[in-house]
């Protein structure tokens, strides 16, 4: 039973998986997280004569209830309430690079996640969190702090998402390929270890992918209107004029919200309509491969061909985008220079295993691809294995998945840093076991 050692065998562990993109939140030995929340926050500024609350999370037991005055920031979590137009409002991301970076933003995602999203009380539940491989040690050891300091956890652990995402598969040894939000990478993991002489990323994800789109959609002439601003609509299409009304009276928003929710269409509109083509990208060829039709949120349908292929392409090969295309690093050529810094002897079973996670993965033809470009490029005596789940939930949640294996595991049970060990000899305990 999970955590049991430490809250009793009712009371499970928790498992916090957080991203650029989103938070995945749930207990341990369950399939799937409870709870998926952006990881982009509404920002405003307090009123300064105003008691600070939280939207949606008043209430919560952690000295953040609607009735204690809070002078300063107001906070508007979550998807829903993150829709809603609201003067003023900014949107920021509580992460850079992966580490938190503003830890009271972040905090009140947590306060939000603990009392309104899961309903838990922090200090009964062992916390299990992933983190990437490049976590700094000061962050680690703050997050340590953070959580046995504030939210009294009776024990904690930081797992590296790479080899969570491995144990999700099933492996302990792996080249564990992760496109995300801000990033892909490949990151060797052997023996339940990072190798980290071996991590190589680039900034190739799904959130430049859904820059590539906008820019494409603005050279068009494609209007992105998202939903916020549209009274009604009517299907037109291709080639006439958009006819929608927009909603009278909107509220004044800021850049950075209205942004947010363009990016939202832009997203749905990459997803459902990208494809990563099965060789280097032909124009010719694609002009073979059927159409696929978007209907965007103001009504305007359009049938879209060869720019599914040509978007989704710089992932595989950027050598095409102005610029910086030749100082980056295609998906396949991430692998095999990451594989190239490991040891030779580990390279059948890192090659044997390259396991596949992440959402922007999920973009249809990644692996495939991935497959082709890296059959090229090894050695015909290494025999190569894509390990990838086809289901989107679990490739979407590999990390979090893998963290709800673990803390299940009988035998991780004597791992967990316990309240006791950090209050006998404090946070530096984190870099002794969770190396
Ligand atoms: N079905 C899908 N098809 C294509 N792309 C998808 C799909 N589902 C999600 N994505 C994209 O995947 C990205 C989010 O992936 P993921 O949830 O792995 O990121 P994250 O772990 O939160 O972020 P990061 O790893 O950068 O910190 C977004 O760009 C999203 O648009
Ligand atoms: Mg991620």
């Amino acid at each position: 039973m999970s955590g049991g050692v430490y809250g009793g065998d009712e009371v499970g562990a928790l498992v916090f998986d957080v991203g650029h993109h989103s938070f995945r939140a749930g207990y341990a030995g369950e399939d799937t997280p409870k709870t998926e929340i952006p990881s982009y926050v509404g920002v405003s500024e307090g009123d300064t004569a105003a008691p600070m609350d939280i939207d949606g999370a008043n209430g919560n037991g952690l000295g953040l209830s609607s009735d204690v005055k809070q002078f300063g920031k107001k906070y508007t979590i979550d998807t829903v309430n993150l829709t809603v137009p609201k003067v003023g409002m900014e949107v920021a991301n509580f992460l850079k690079d992966g580490q938190v970076e503003d830890w009271d933003m972040f905090e009140k995602v947590l306060d939000y996640v603990y009392s309104h999203s899961l309903n838990a009380e922090a200090e009964y539940h062992p916390l299990l969190m992933s983190e990437p491989p490049w976590n700094a040690r000061q962050k680690r050891e703050k997050l340590t702090e953070l959580f046995f300091e504030k939210y009294q956890v009776p024990a904690f652990f930081l797992a590296k998402t790479a080899v969570l995402a491995a144990f999700a598969n099933g492996r302990s040894t792996g080249v564990v390929v992760d496109s995300g939000a801000t990033h892909t990478s490949a990151i060797p993991v052997h023996d339940g270890y990072v190798l980290s002489q071996g991590i190589v990323k680039s900034p190739l994800g799904g959130d430049f992918i859904s820059m590539q789109c906008k820019q494409y959609l603005e050279e068009k002439g494609i209007e992105v209107i998202p939903p916020y601003m549209i009274a009604s609509k009517e299907t037109v299409w291709e080639n006439e004029k958009a006819k929608y009304t927009k909603k009278p009276n909107l509220p004044e928003v800021t850049k950075s919200w209205h942004n947010y929710a363009v990016k939202c269409v832009v997203q749905d509109y990459q997803q459902s309509i990208l494809q990563v083509s099965d060789g280097p990208f032909d124009e010719e060829q694609a002009q073979t491969m059927p159409q696929l039709p978007y209907e965007f949120p103001n009504g305007y349908h359009q049938e879209f061909g060869t720019e599914r292929f040509r978007l989704a392409e710089p992932l595989f090969d950027p050598s095409g985008l102005r610029g910086v295309g030749t100082t980056m690093l295609g998906a396949g050529h991430l692998v095999t220079t990451s594989v190239g810094m490991c040891d030779v002897d580990l390279r059948p079973a890192l090659y044997g295993s390259v396991i596949v996670t992440g959402g922007n993965s999920l973009l249809q033809g990644f692996t495939e691809r991935l497959n082709r470009d890296l059959s090229a490029k090894t050695p015909p005596s290494m025999r190569l294995k894509i390990v990838a789940v086809t289901s989107t939930g679990e490739r979407r949640f590999g990390a979090w998945i893998g963290g709800s294996i673990l803390a299940s595991l009988g035998s991780f049970q004597q791992l967990w840093i316990s309240k006791q060990e950090y209050e006998e000899s404090g946070k530096s305990q984190i870099e002794r076991k969770c190396p």
